[in-house]
């Protein structure tokens, strides 16, 4: 399955690979967050017959939704057609999409028990990403018209955005059940995941006994999340994938302390395994301004920014050590020609050129966007009219 990589040198591989190394590029790259969702008819026109999990699980669909909205916006990345939740199958947790509620978990974790009964052993389950994968590799290989290589970005979730969904079984305001589990957890200083590693950790006398009934619940997700994310991702880059984008969405409901404490480990032990794999990761959250010093200790190659954050200061902030993906308001694409046209400009103006930017927004895309607004976007960014 896996297809050869080009060294990337000053002369080769495609913009958007390049601007995720910090490379010169002839210009800005751009793609969009949720670029294949329900502001696209023709992504309507296929939900019409198939579920959105059907979708996703089987690889001819899933290549056709991710190819035709790549082609469609004539954006420089493709990311493969798949959803965050995926991995909780074959880990064992049965979840479901409920129509205008969003994913909701059966059963979801509340104890140190069930965090242990959670399976690590069905990974090849998910092939099936990969398999769609393939095929978007292989009709993305020759290069386009303007000569570049469409980038193929594969995904997973980060531990804690993932962990959040299992433990809440759904989305959430506050993140109570998810903090109480974390806040249980054994402090930083005894064993975590960075001493402690596979059966050893979770059959530990030391660690199951702390502080009563479910303290070890968040280390043994955590735990058991990096490994099942780690073999996802190795599937997806075998198959083709050149970047792979790990979303830690709702990470912003972290404070630094917390973040440093209870997600930041398991978070660089996952992107590190990645970055091990050959391919560059983007690290992406929303509402990160306070957390971006603290997430770029992961290693990771790109952070996505939010459109809170003026991509200047909080591309200064980090010393320009990594390459930034943002940050346009995705609701700015509901605004008037000029003033979108203004936002965009502004964007562009704050990344002043400097190698190592790719345009996007700082969330996805949001249903009922106008789609003529997502390629009037393209559109000026191609054009250089900034
Ligand atoms: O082009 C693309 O980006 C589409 C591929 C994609 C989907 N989900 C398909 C999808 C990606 C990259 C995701 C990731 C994902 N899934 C995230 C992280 C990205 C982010 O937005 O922060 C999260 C948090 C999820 C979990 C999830 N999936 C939620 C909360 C929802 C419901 C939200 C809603 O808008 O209804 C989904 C459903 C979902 N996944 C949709 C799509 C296109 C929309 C629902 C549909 O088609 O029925």
């Amino acid at each position: 399955m896996s297809t050869p990589r080009p060294t990337l040198t000053e002369d080769n591989g495609s913009r958007f690979l390049r601007a995720c190394l910090r490379l010169p590029v002839d210009r800005t790259p751009v793609w969009f967050l949720r670029q294949a969702g329900r502001y696209m008819p023709d992504y309507r026109a296929v939900r019409q017959h198939h579920s959105l999990l059907d979708i996703c699980r089987t690889p001819d669909i899933a290549a056709e939704v991710t190819i035709t909205a790549a082609e469609f916006l004539g954006v420089d990345a493709a990311i493969i057609f798949a959803d965050l939740l995926l991995p909780l199958t074959p880990m064992g947790l049965d979840f479901e999409f409920v129509a205008d509620e969003g994913p909701r978990v059966h059963a979801p974790i509340r104890t140190a028990d069930q965090a242990r009964a959670l399976r690590t052993d069905r990974t090849e389950d998910l092939l099936y990403v990969s398999r769609a994968i393939a095929k978007v590799a292989a009709h993305f290989a020759p290069p386009r018209a303007d000569g570049d290589q469409l980038g193929i970005i594969g995904f997973c979730g980060a531990p804690f955005t993932l962990a959040s969904y299992m433990i809440e079984g759904g989305s959430s305001r506050n993140y109570i059940e998810t903090k109480k589990i974390m806040y249980a957890s054994t402090p930083t200083g005894v064993p975590t995941l960075s001493s402690c590693h596979s059966e050893h950790c979770e059959e530990s006398p030391h660690l199951s006994s702390v502080s009563g009934p479910g303290s070890d619940a968040w280390h043994i997700l955590m735990e058991k999340l990096v490994t099942v994310l780690a073999e996802y991702a190795a599937q997806q880059v075998a198959a083709g994938a050149d970047v792979i984008q790990v979303f830690d969405s709702w990470v912003g409901a972290l404070s630094v302390s917390d973040y440093r404490q209870y997600a930041l480990a398991p978070t660089t032990d996952l992107i590190a395994r990645i970055r091990a794999l050959g391919v560059p990761v983007i690290y992406f959250g929303v509402d990160t301004a306070s957390l971006l010093p603290a997430m770029s200790e992961t290693g990771a190659d790109v952070l996505g920014l939010d459109w809170r954050t003026p991509l200047d200061h909080a591309w200064r902030a980090l010393n320009y050590s990594v390459a930034v993906q943002g940050n346009l308001d995705p609701i700015a694409l509901f605004a008037p020609e000029a003033v979108l046209h203004a936002r965009v400009a502004e964007v562009l103006a704050a990344a002043a050129g400097r190698p190592g930017h790719i345009f996007n927004l700082g969330h996805g895309i949001v249903p009922n966007t106008p789609v003529d607004a997502v390629l009037a976007v393209v559109h000026q960014i191609k054009s250089g009219n900034h």
